[in-house]
C-alpha cells in the first residue's frame, strides 16, 4: 500500500433483498474494521435508506451511479441531490458494467463526475481495460484515454479515488497478479504527474478492483501503489470483506 490512506469500498451491484441487507448489515455492525481504513459501500438505490438507518456510522455510503445532472424530467433515474439527501458521500463512476453493458461513453461519464463533485459527492471513479485491449498490449492507451475524460472534467482531485478495475477479473475469479495490478498502478499515478501534477499523482489513492477476496487481498495489498479495493462479489460476504478491510495491517 502506499502513503494515503487505505480504502476499501464494496460495491453491492444489483444483489440483495431486504433480508439479505438486513444479514450484511449486522455482519458488518459486527466485524472489527481496522480504524486507519477508510470503508464505503454501495448498496442499490433501493437499499442504500435501510443501509444507512442501520449500519454503523464508520462506514460510508456510495451510490453505484448518479444522473449527470441536476434532478427533473428523467424517468429512471437518481439525481446527486437525492443522493446527498438521504445520507450518500461517494458515487460509483464509470465502472465497467456502466461502460460496457449499459454503453456509458468517457464523456457521459466525465460529465457525471464533474457534477458530482461539484455538488461534494465524492466520487470513485474506475477505468480498465478488456481481455482483448490487454491481449493487443492497449492496456496503458485504454486506462491513459479513461483518465484523461475524468481529468478533462473534474475541478479538481482532492474527493476522487481512482479505482483500476481490469474487465476481464471482475467476476471472473482471475484476480490480477500483484505484479500486473502494481505495474498498471504505477502507470496511472505516473500518467497523474505527467498530465496533472506531482502532488496529485502522490496524493490520489488508486484502488484495485476485480476478483479480490479474503484469500488474494493480502499480497495485493503489499504493493506500493495499491491503496486499497473495491470488491464485488466478496463484499457480499460481511465476514469476508472485513478480511479484506483489515488486509492492509
Ligand atoms: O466494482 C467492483 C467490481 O467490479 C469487482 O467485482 O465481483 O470481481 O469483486 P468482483
Amino acid at each position: 500500500a502506499g502513503t494515503g490512506k487505505f480504502f476499501v469500498g464494496g460495491n453491492w451491484k444489483c444483489n440483495g433483498t431486504k433480508e439479505s441487507v438486513d444479514k450484511l448489515v449486522s455482519e458488518l455492525n459486527s466485524a472489527h474494521l481496522e480504524s486507519d481504513v477508510d470503508v464505503v459501500v454501495a448498496p442499490p438505490y433501493l437499499y442504500i435508506d435501510k443501509v444507512k438507518n442501520t449500519l454503523s456510522a464508520r462506514v460510508e455510503i456510495s451510490s453505484q451511479n448518479s444522473w449527470v445532472g441536476k434532478g427533473g424530467a428523467f424517468t429512471g433515474e437518481i439525481s446527486v441531490e437525492q443522493l446527498k439527501d438521504i445520507g450518500c458521500k461517494w458515487v460509483i463512476l464509470g465502472h465497467s458494467e456502466r461502460r460496457h453493458v449499459i454503453g456509458e461513453d468517457d464523456e457521459f461519464i466525465g460529465k457525471k463526475a464533474a457534477y458530482a463533485l461539484s455538488e461534494n459527492l465524492k466520487v470513485i471513479a474506475c477505468i480498465g481495460e478488456k481481455l482483448e485491449e490487454r491481449e493487443a498490449g492497449k492496456t496503458t492507451d485504454v486506462c491513459f484515454r479513461q483518465m484523461k475524460a475524468f481529468a478533462d472534467s473534474v475541478p479538481s482531485w482532492d474527493d476522487v479515488v481512482v479505482a483500476y478495475e481490469p474487465v476481464w477479473a471482475i467476476g471472473t475469479g482471475k484476480v490480477a497478479t500483484p505484479e500486473q495490478a502494481q505495474e498498471v498502478h504505477a502507470a496511472l499515478r505516473d500518467w497523474l504527474k505527467n498530465n496533472v501534477s506531482a502532488e496529485v499523482a502522490s496524493k490520489t489513492r488508486i484502488i484495485y478492483g476485480g476478483s479480490v477476496n479474503g484469500s488474494n487481498c493480502s499480497e495485493l495489498a503489499k504493493q506500493e501503489d495499491i491503496d486499497g479495493f473495491l470488491v464485488g462479489g466478496a463484499s457480499l460476504k460481511g465476514p469476508e470483506f472485513a478480511i479484506i478491510v483489515n488486509s492492509v495491517t
